[in-house]
């Protein structure tokens, strides 16, 4: 089976193509050559921009194409006309965020979507789920009949570049006293790149077609649990301090930029997405301890951004030790 992927060398499309790599595929990649260039030399590499020239899509066909870095719909639009005739199938990533109401109970397939003004085309936090929405319309707009459309949550493991998740891992694995924020019980959920990657690998080998929330872990996890499990895979002498949600805001303590996986209760919809559709259709799941087991190892041998998420040390030690002088003197 050929197929394409527009992406591939960073996250998601990476766990795509090596997922589609392993299932026998011959796979072409269609990047602007600038993200992790050195990657994949044994697959055929395209060089263009989605957004610029497409010349090197042009007479070409494939069985299936991936579609892991479309955000504003006018370049995805001018993707598919260069290749919506050349394509079995088209499976677009898009992502839970296009949801309108994050404050819902729960979100399945058929929630409102986000919408932002027309001609938006600036990727921002608060274009970013309208823009994705905008791009589903284009793809299922012109290939409904053989579109995938898969809205992933959080994506976590090996080769993140936001450090979301690993600032977890890596934080427990630190040890010593972690601020933990909020409620130990509050539901979380993310999904392995690494099994994202298979099962939108299987999904269009077999051309299903449809939208899917992709999210796990298989139960309900909360955010005690996975703190606990990050723990037990770091094998560190840490202790967990739970943080009132209130006293972090007087602290200026910003729930998700600051402390990834927490989110206040506003946003609950976001933790509480139906994937039941996905689990249906073979979206299978690692346990969570390989996962934080396999982002620790790959992050390891990471250098620290400088914007990576969650709380430097100092600042955290500071947050800790304000909660202590106030739980001291409410006794
Ligand atoms: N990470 C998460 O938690 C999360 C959650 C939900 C949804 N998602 C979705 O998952 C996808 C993110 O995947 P990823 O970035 O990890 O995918 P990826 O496919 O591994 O990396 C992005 C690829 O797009 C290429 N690219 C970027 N701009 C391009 C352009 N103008 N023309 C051609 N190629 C271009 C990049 O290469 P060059 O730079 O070399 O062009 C790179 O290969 C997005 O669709 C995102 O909305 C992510």
């Amino acid at each position: 089976m050929r197929l394409l992927v527009l992406g591939g060398t960073a996250f998601v499309g990476r766990h795509v193509v090596l997922a589609a790599r392993a299932a026998g595929m011959d796979v072409t990649l269609f990047t602007r050559g600038r993200t992790n260039p050195e990657l994949f030399a044994d697959v055929e590499r395209l060089t263009g921009d989605r957004d610029g020239d497409l010349s090197a899509l042009h007479g070409r066909r494939w069985d299936a194409v991936v579609d892991t870095s479309g955000y504003v719909p006018r370049v995805v639009d001018r993707t598919l006309d260069a290749i919506a005739a050349a394509t079995g199938h088209y499976t677009f990533v898009s992502s839970v965020s296009v949801y309108a109401d994050p404050s819902a109970a729960t979100l399945s397939e058929e929630s409102p979507l986000a919408a932002v003004p027309e001609g938006t085309e600036a990727v921002t936090g608060d274009t970013y789920g309208g823009l994705k929405a905008g791009c589903e319309r284009a793809v299922t707009a012109r290939l409904g009949d053989r579109a995938l459309v898969v809205r992933p949550g959080l994506v976590a493991g090996p080769h993140d570049p936001t450090g979301r998740f690993s600032y977890w891992p890596r934080r427990l694995a630190r040890g010593g006293e972690v601020l933990a924020p909020g409620d130990p019980g509050a539901p979380v959920q993310f999904i392995d790149a690494r099994d994202l990657g298979d099962w939108v690998v299987r999904m269009a080998a077999a051309g299903a077609t449809g939208t899917y929330n992709g999210v796990g872990p298989a139960g309900r996890l909360t955010l005690g649990q996975l703190l606990a499990t990050c723990a037990a895979v770091a094998d560190a002498d840490a202790t967990l301090t739970w943080v009132d949600a209130a006293f972090l805001a007087g602290q200026g303590v910003v729930p998700w930029t600051d402390l990834p996986l927490w989110l206040p209760d506003d946003r609950r919809g976001m933790t509480s997405v139906d994937a039941s559709s996905a689990r249906a259709a073979g979206l299978t799941y690692r346990s969570v301890e390989d996962t934080a087991r396999a982002t620790l190892r790959w992050d390891a041998g990471q250098p620290l951004r400088a914007d990576a998420p969650g709380l430097d040390p100092q600042r955290e030690r500071d947050v800790l030790a304000a909660w202590h002088a106030a739980d001291g003197a409410s006794r």
